[in-house]
C-alpha cells in the first residue's frame, strides 16, 4: 500500500476527480493547504511598491491505494495538474503499513478495495 500525496492548484481538483473516476480508486481525502516551493511565492509591483505573498493556497490531495493501483493514479494525477507553469506542484509518495475499514474490520488491501 502507499500514499500519493499531491500538491495541486485548487482549480485542478474537478478535473482530477472526474479522471480519476475512470480509474479504480479506494477514496480521496482533500485538504486546505498553503504553501510555497523553491520560488518562495510570488512578489507583485502595486504602485511603485513590491509586494510579496510567501504562501499561496493549494490543495493537498491524499490517496491510500494498493500498490497495484499506484502507477495510473499518479498518470492521472500528473496528466490533469499539468500545465507547464511554476507551481503545478508536487507529488510525494510513502509506504503504508496497514488500514483498517472499521465497518467491516478488513485489513490491509482488503480495506481498501
Ligand atoms: N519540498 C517540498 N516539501 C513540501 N511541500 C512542497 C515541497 N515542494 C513543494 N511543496 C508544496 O507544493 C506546492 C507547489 O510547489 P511547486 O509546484 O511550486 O514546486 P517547485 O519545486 O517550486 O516547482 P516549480 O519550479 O515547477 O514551481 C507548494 O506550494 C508547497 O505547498
Ligand atoms: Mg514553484
Amino acid at each position: 500500500m502507499k500514499r500519493i500525496e499531491a500538491i495541486i492548484r485548487p482549480e485542478n481538483l474537478a478535473p482530477l476527480r472526474q479522471q480519476l473516476e475512470t480509474l479504480s480508486y479506494p477514496g480521496m481525502t482533500v485538504i486546505q493547504v498553503e504553501g510555497h516551493g523553491r520560488q518562495k511565492g510570488v512578489s507583485r509591483q502595486w504602485r511603485g511598491m513590491e509586494y510579496r505573498t510567501y504562501f499561496l493556497p493549494k490543495l493537498k490531495v491524499e490517496i491510500v491505494a494498493p500498490d497495484k493501483a499506484v502507477r495510473k493514479i499518479l498518470d492521472a494525477i500528473v496528466d490533469t495538474c499539468h500545465s507547464g507553469s511554476v507551481g503545478d506542484g508536487k507529488i510525494f509518495l510513502s509506504d503504508v503499513r496497514d488500514a483498517i475499514r472499521i465497518r467491516t474490520r478488513e485489513k490491509g488491501d482488503k480495506a481498501l478495495l
